[in-house]
Formats: structure tokens, sequence, C-alpha cells
């Protein structure tokens, strides 16, 4: 923080444009062919805006006119803005999950960074994985960098009553299926659910996603709750432009920023959003792309001293929309202080503690004091057990309390395939008792890992009115979903975890307040299932995905790429 100002020879961007060569000959004259002249970009930082949009990514369909702003924004300052397209990865549409490409963008990021005359980062994301993919990336190539988050979406409407995108719709096609609305209803809830541009507007791993990335201090403070369309969000991305340009002259880039008490906030904050189950992984990542030693375990740990104050969707009954109004991320954190470290550094140069300094919350029910909260412990429960001896995750918070200790029956599903065509056969021997069991849907089975750890009630269980289950799977659920589902089992199936072992019939014994989840069958039963086990044949054999195969680690360690995680850095490109 306390370094000598740059000058402007001391740019990276000056070995492309400020010496006197046959090169730099090149990048002037192709400036000048854009139309700009020295005047532009002579002595001046150049700033990336790494621009996430796409017309498949609704939530960044603002994107384009928010790229202007911020580009306004470093214009004033005195930089140089070049806007830079990156894979936009829209939750929606990507196929078979953008989790088997959270790595792909990162890896595009910091090679975006590194190959161009770049000296510092807008990095424009909030549809999921765009967050801590640009984070990953920005990480690993180290320069000035500040995050504009998408912001979330105004709350849905139907029939004068609010609607949370990616829960309810989950909600409500279970009452369809159980026959409680009809098809005109559904329609109508489609017209209704998602009304303007941003991420979806539930606690889901958007809203903890982008709050994480303002409590790691890449936001402007405050930056996480606006929603999209407010014209604050635009006001916001312009003042980001003119940040970054003297975090390049301060140089102070993330490297400067984070610590390991970044990542304890980041965690205890999760858990007083009643955030999503897919921070843990993206988190563990993050950390260990910073060279902070992460373990699950950190998250119960923390968990256990954090009560849940944000009364938002999953978890709570609100949506991020009244979280703003309410006194947004600065408010909530205002309200924990006590339970964060506050001198712990942001990119606008102050520490977490002087920007909340006159934080208020104006709403008591959306923003909950610690002595009133919506659940009196964090969210998040790492289990553990002869079932996931690496670990296993559950969103405690948002399941029925009485599931939270539990003994049944494991229903086997062989794959997402498997499930989706017996789940609702009449003849399914299921009981509102079983424990549903889905395997291969981990980062090599799924492959990607996909939000599928939500698998559905019966049909027939619900028509008796049964709403929650236990679930146990190695995919990740969405942060919007719901319901006490065992999710991110570690190791996975498909490379010969236990949950490979389980059959029809096991019991299957849950214990939350214990973190335990096993299965009890005896050792001799499963080293004899073991040795009857054969491994999967892997998904790719070519082109990205059998890169992603070849590298990709375990839930419990990120699932970052091993070749991105470690190693020596990588050199600067030479100029020739
Ligand atoms: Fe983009 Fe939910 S679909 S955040």
């Amino acid at each position: 923080m306390s370094k000598q100002k740059k000058r402007p020879e001391e740019l990276r961007s000056h070995r492309w444009y400020g010496v006197q060569d046959l090169r730099s000959f090149a990048h002037r004259s192709r400036a000048k062919q854009m139309g700009y002249g020295s005047e532009d970009y002579a002595g001046k930082p150049v700033i990336a805006v790494i621009n996430t949009w796409s017309d498949m990514n609704p939530c960044h369909s603002h994107f384009r006119q928010r790229a202007e702003e911020v580009k306004r924004g470093v214009w004033q300052a005195g930089g140089y803005p070049v806007e830079l397209p990156a894979m936009s990865l829209a939750e929606t549409f990507v196929k078979p999950t953008t989790m088997l490409y959270r790595n792909l963008l990162a890896m595009e990021v910091e090679e975006l960074l590194r190959s161009h005359p770049i000296d510092g980062a807008v990095l424009m994301g909030g549809c999921d994985k765009t967050t801590p993919a640009l984070l990953m990336g920005a990480i690993s190539m180290d320069l000035p960098a500040i995050f504009v988050p998408a912001g979330p979406m105004l709350s849905g409407r139907w029939r004068g009553q609010p609607m949370g995108s990616g829960s309810d719709h989950w909600k409500y096609w279970a009452e369809l299926r159980a026959g409680n609305i009809d098809q005109a209803a559904w329609e109508e809830i489609e017209d209704g659910i998602a009304r303007s541009p941003g991420h979806c507007m539930t606690m889901g791993t958007a809203s903890t996603m982008t709050s994480i990335a303002e409590v790691l201090g890449f936001t402007l403070p405050g930056a996480a709750s606006i929603p999209a369309p407010d014209s604050n969000h635009s006001r916001m991305a312009s003042l980001s432009g003119r940040r970054i340009v003297e975090m390049v002259w301060d140089d102070l880039k993330p490297a400067d920023i984070l610590s390991s008490a970044h990542f304890d906030n980041a965690i205890a904050v999760d858990m007083a959003l009643g955030g999503s189950t897919n921070a843990i992984v993206h988190l563990v990542a993050l950390a260990r792309r910073a060279g902070v030693d992460l373990k699950i375990d950190r998250f119960d740990e923390i968990s256990g001293d954090v009560p849940v104050i944000a009364n938002i969707r999953p978890s709570g009954a609100f949506l991020m929309e009244d979280f703003y109004y309410a006194g947004g991320l600065r408010g909530l954190l205002s309200n924990m202080r006590d339970l964060l470290e506050l001198d712990c550094a942001t990119v606008n140069g102050r520490t977490l503690g002087e920007n909340i300094a006159d934080a208020e919350v104006f709403d008591a029910d959306v923003i909950r004091g610690l002595d009133n909260p919506v659940a009196a412990k964090g969210s998040t429960a790492v289990l553990r057990g002869n079932l996931a001896p690496e670990g296993a995750v559950i969103k405690a918070s948002a399941a029925e309390k009485r599931l939270w200790q539990h003994a049944g029956p494991a229903v086997v599903f062989e794959d997402y395939n498997d499930m989706a065509a017996r789940i609702d056969d009449a003849d399914l021997p299921v009981t509102a008792d079983s424990v549903l069991v889905l395997r291969n849907a981990g980062p090599l089975g799924g492959p990607g890992m996909p939000e599928w750890g939500q698998l559905p009630i019966p049909k027939k269980l619900l028509e008796q009115g049964v709403r929650d289950m236990v679930r146990i799977s190695d995919a990740r659920m969405s942060g919007t979903s719901y319901g006490a589902c065992v999710l991110h089992v570690s190791p996975e199936s498909f490379v010969g975890g236990p949950l490979a072992l389980v059959r029809d019939g096991d019991t299957i014994r849950l214990d939350v307040p214990g973190r335990v989840l096993e299965m009890q069958v005896d050792d001799a039963e499963l080293k004899r299932r073991r040795a009857e086990w054969t491994a999967p044949r892997p998904h790719y054999g070519r082109g990205y995905g059998a890169l992603f195969t070849g590298h990709v680690s375990q839930v419990h360690e990120g699932c970052d790429f091993d070749f991105l995680e470690r190693g020596a850095p990588t050199p600067e490109p030479e100029i020739h």
C-alpha cells in the first residue's frame, strides 16, 4: 500500500507502445488504424475491460452499456480502455454445466491479460461461474484488477406474489406435477419470474459469489447489492473505471490485497447470507490460487460461530432487491462487524472496516441483527464417514429440520439418465423415509459436477404431500435450490469413491449435528463390492473435455486444474 507511484515508462504497456523499435511502430500504427492517436494511449495505463457479455447470457444483457460506462470512467481518470470479450458462461444455457468451463474462462482471462499490453483490468461478471473464473484468472496474473458485479435482477412477480428466480420454478414445478396448479398458471410464472437484466435475485451462487467478491476486497464498497437496472449500477461501473486507473499508478495488485483473513471473512459472510454451497468449491479454488491453504473443514468451523442474518430466499423470505433497499451487503457487514477481520485491504485503498464505518440497516426484518437471526448457526455443515472420507456438505438451513438426523434405505440411481427415467415410476420402491442416491455426477462423472444434487421428489410421494427427503450425490446443487440434499460427496463415485459401492436397500445414516454420513454396511462386504467395481470409461477422448479429464481436482480441492493452481509463474511474453 505504501509503494511509490508508477512512472509512465514503468507501465507494462510501455513495452508495447513506448519504446522506439519496429514492433512498437506496428503497435502504434495499428492503434491509429482504429482511430486512436498518441494522445489517447501514450503514457497512459491500458485498462482491459473483460466483458462476459453475449447474446446467450440474459444475466449480462446490460453489459454492453455497462462496458461503455466503465470506459467513460477510465477515460475520465486518464487511462486508455480496451474491451476484451471473454466466454460468457450463461448458467441456464451452457451444457452439460458451466462448471465444466469455469477453469477455461479462468485460463482465458489470465492469458488475455498476459498476451496483451494490459496494465490493469476491470472484470465484468456475475452469472454463477463467471465471478470465480474472472477472479481466479486475475489472481494468477496478478495485475491490478477490480470486479464489476452484474447486479441482481428485479424481483419476480406472479399474481401479486414475489417470485425468486431459480427457487420458485422448482417449487411450482413440484406443484404442477402434483396437480395443484394448471398449465396456464405455469406459463404466467414463466412470464414473470425473470423481469430484467441481472443475475438471479435469490441468494443463489451468483448473489453469494458477487458478495464474496466484495468481501475479498475486489469491488467498490456496496457494489454487489445494486440491482442491475438501477442507475446507481451505471455509476458504480464508471467509478470502477476511474478507480482501476488509480490502482495501476499505485501498483495495487491482488497479491497486495488478499490474505487468509479475507477468506475467513468471506466464509463468515457466506454463512451469514445463507449462501450457496457452490461457494465452498469456488473459495477453495480461489484460495489455492492466492497461495492460501483453505480446507473445507474451515467452513464448518466458522459456520458454528455465525448465524444466518440475511432473510433472503431460499433460506429466508425476501429477495435481493429488498436486500439492497434494506442496506445491502454493507448493512449486513455492519451488523456482523464483531465477527469480521476489519483491517483487510480492498481495491479502493481503504480497509473493510473503513468501508462499512457509516453503513446502516433500514429494514431489520430483511437484514437481521445477530440477536435475531433467521437461523442460529451457519448454513453449511461438512460431513464425514465411510460414505465420504474426504467430506460432503449439506446446507442445513435449506432442509427440513426433522431430516437433520435420519436413517433410511437407499434407492440408488446409477446416473442422471437412470434417475430421470425411473424417479416417477409408480413401482419405484420408495417411501418418504428412503434416501435417494445419485452417483456419477461429480467432477469427472457428470462430467463437470452439474447441479443435479436436488434430486426431484418422486411423483407418488409428492402426491402424498412429501416436499423434502434425504438425497445424496457427488453433484453440486444450485444455490437457489433447497432440501435435505447432501452434496459434494468426495471422492466421487466415478473414481471409485464409496458412493460407487452403495446398493439399493443399504441403510444410510445422516446426522447433521454429529457431522456424520455413513452407510451401515460392514467392511468385509464393502471390500467384496470394491473388488467387483470397474472404473467407467472417461467421457472425453479429445478437446477441452480431455484436458479437463486429465487435470481437474476433486471437489474438496476446488476442482481447479493442477497446472493452473501450481507451478512456477508464467514468464511475461517476449515482444519481438
Ligand atoms: Fe445467471 Fe442465475 S442464471 S445467475
